[in-house]
């Protein structure tokens, strides 16, 4: 039951993940990296399809594509999109066709990078993968592929890239709310939580999940510029609260993005996500991905250089998953 956002209860939704998700403190990564207390919400461990972030949105849009009776799903991303992988994954678990339009967009990448990780989990599940070259726009791409299915005969349901829909997104405030909860109980009050977004839908909803303690919510970028994410978080926020008709004040929760850890662009290796996924690992055992989590843990570890935490703050890390690709970014890590 949500208090605070009772739509989550009257929304069509699938069970999917293995919730709540555990909050773990990092005491061994706070030390080495002089303070605060680090948290993490490990999403990772959402338990359906290896884990992450999409599981949660996917519960409220594999909802919605069975109440509008669809017999196919189609949805768009990179070669390595988790996204595509739990996806794919719950489309199969429901008996519903599944196509993936996978861009080739990021440079450089290896043999493995085309063929295992992410995109061999997608072909497993029997999944139709359309691997365009980058140059396609993949949205594009994708509806008109939905449109040919269609003329088929079949009921497609459109999950737009990242699963950040308004419903998807909303699927995401679960998780702000586990958040809020499990800190409370712990007598933790978390100074900022911090996390890798990318098609905003992560972030929108832990703004709306964590709206009502007042804990504030900085995404670091992947992709996009400050003010780009910044823009597209905004409207993903105000469309879900609009859509779903929540509380229109909630349009008005602060949107902080945080840009510099980007490297050389989406999906290419910075020498900060390196740092990031070693000292995870080295100190705590605790896997991140070179594409999302790298990045973002990247940009927690720096805002603590910087001084923006004191030594007694807590902070919180959503870990969102991504394990597959670290296994095809081996030549970073060399
Ligand atoms: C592992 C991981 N973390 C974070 C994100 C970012 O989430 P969002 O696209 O909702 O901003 C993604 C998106 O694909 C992801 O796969």
């Amino acid at each position: 039951m949500s208090a605070a956002l009772p739509v989550l209860d009257r929304l069509d939704r699938v069970k999917l993940v293995h919730g709540p998700t555990p909050l773990e403190a990092l005491p061994r990564l706070s030390d080495r990296l002089g303070g605060p207390r680090i948290y993490v919400k490990r999403d990772d461990c959402t338990g359906f399809a290896a884990g992450g972030n999409k599981g949660r949105k996917l519960e409220y849009l594999m909802g919605a594509a069975l109440k509008a009776g669809a017999d196919t799903v189609i949805t768009v991303g990179a070669v390595q999109t988790n996204h595509g992988r739990q996806t794919a994954a719950a489309a199969a678990k429901l008996g519903l066709r599944c196509v993936l339009v996978l861009t080739d967009s990021v440079p450089g990448r290896s043999a493995a990078y085309h063929a295992s990780g992410n995109f061999l989990l997608d072909r497993l599940t029997g999944a139709e993968c359309r691997v365009v070259p980058a140059e396609v726009n993949g949205e594009e791409e994708m509806e008109r592929i939905a449109d040919e299915l269609r003329r088929a005969g079949r009921v497609v349901y459109v999950i737009p890239g990242g699963g950040s829909s308004p419903i998807g997104a909303l699927g995401y405030a679960v998780a702000g709310e586990e958040i809020a909860a499990q800190t409370k109980a712990a007598g933790i009050r978390p100074s900022a939580v911090v996390h890798a977004t990318g098609s905003n839908g992560t972030q929108v909803g832990l703004l709306l999940g964590l709206a009502a303690s007042g804990i504030p919510v900085t995404g670091v970028t992947v992709r996009r510029t400050k003010a780009d994410q910044e823009a597209r978080v905004k409207a993903l926020l105000e469309r879900t609260v609009t859509e779903l008709q929540l509380d229109p004040k909630l349009k008005d929760c602060v949107v902080e993005a945080d840009d510099r850890f980007v490297g050389p662009g989406y999906g290419q290796p910075s020498p900060g996500m390196v740092e990031a996924v070693r000292l995870a690992a080295e100190c705590e055992g605790l896997f991140l991905d070179p594409v999302y989590t790298g990045k973002g843990f990247a940009g927690l570890i720096q805002r603590i250089r910087e001084g923006r935490y004191r030594k007694d703050d807590s902070v919180v890390f959503v870990h969102t998953g991504g394990l597959p690709g670290l296994f095809v970014y081996d030549e970073a890590f060399a």
